[in-house]
């Protein structure tokens, strides 16, 4: 058991003056009843907290996953352009959350938020080798021939050879494209390389987690508890 404010304070959310303000200001409900005492005592693991009618979560970590929409840049801050961060409602808002890898301004789908750090790391590092599958359409047909040049390794107008990929055609200008690695504009430049260019890409797994659909663009939910430890191990 711990003291109600002191609870709040290691769930970074609220600064300290404004965990004081929002206890006295009748605010927050501990199991269905209001507290105003900042004294009062509580146990995070199975007390229900709630603030303006949203559950309070008090884990050491949290991990998002947002369907992000197109036009949203995925960094933390950004002078002119609107960042996955600016976009996530405010009880998701946590001190120190960043986006787990990039996705371009105009790609769309599956990232994943969190302040967990080392695990983050870890999941992008190139040795870890985390699958990641994008759905995309092209502007003009991909042939067979394409296809089995792409999965076999590209080089890139910068000298750089890509790593084999897999590549699973849903028609002759769409289909999925599962990669290891994550260059900068990466699918675009692939595509490019063979005289095609993406018209839309979107991410739909990351380390074998998939993006929910039921989340539309722009909306976020916590991971499951299987979709943590994927991330986590
Ligand atoms: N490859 C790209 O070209 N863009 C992305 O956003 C992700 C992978």
């Amino acid at each position: 058991m711990e003291r109600l404010d002191k609870a709040f304070s290691s769930c970074k959310i609220y600064s300290r003056s404004e965990i004081t303000k929002i206890i006295r200001q009748k605010r927050v409900l501990v199991n269905g009843v209001i507290v105003t005492k900042p004294d009062f005592k509580v146990d995070t693991k199975v007390d229900e907290i709630r603030v303006d009618g949203e559950v309070v979560s008090f884990k050491k970590f949290s991990y998002i996953m947002l369907n992000k929409p197109n036009g949203v840049v995925s960094s933390t801050d950004d002078k002119r352009e609107k960042t996955v961060l600016d976009i996530l409602p405010f009880e998701y808002k946590r001190e120190g959350l960043f986006p787990v890898g990039r996705l371009d301004k105009d790609t769309v789908g599956l990232v994943i938020l969190t302040d967990d750090g080392v695990s983050a790391h870890k999941r992008l590092s190139p040795k870890t080798h985390a699958e990641k599958v994008y759905y995309f359409e092209t502007a003009d047909a991909i042939t067979p021939q394409t296809v089995i040049e792409i999965e076999g390794g590209v080089l890139l107008k910068d000298g750089y050879f890509t790593k084999p990929c897999k590549i699973k055609l849903l028609s002759s200008v769409s289909g999925e494209i599962t990669l290891t690695e994550g260059k900068y504009h990466e699918i675009k430049r692939i595509f490019g390389a063979k005289g095609n260019r993406i018209t839309f890409l979107e991410r739909v797994a990351f380390a074998g987690i998939f993006l929910d659909k039921n989340l539309k663009r722009g909306e976020c939910r916590y991971l499951t508890q299987e979709e943590e430890e994927l991330f986590t191990i």
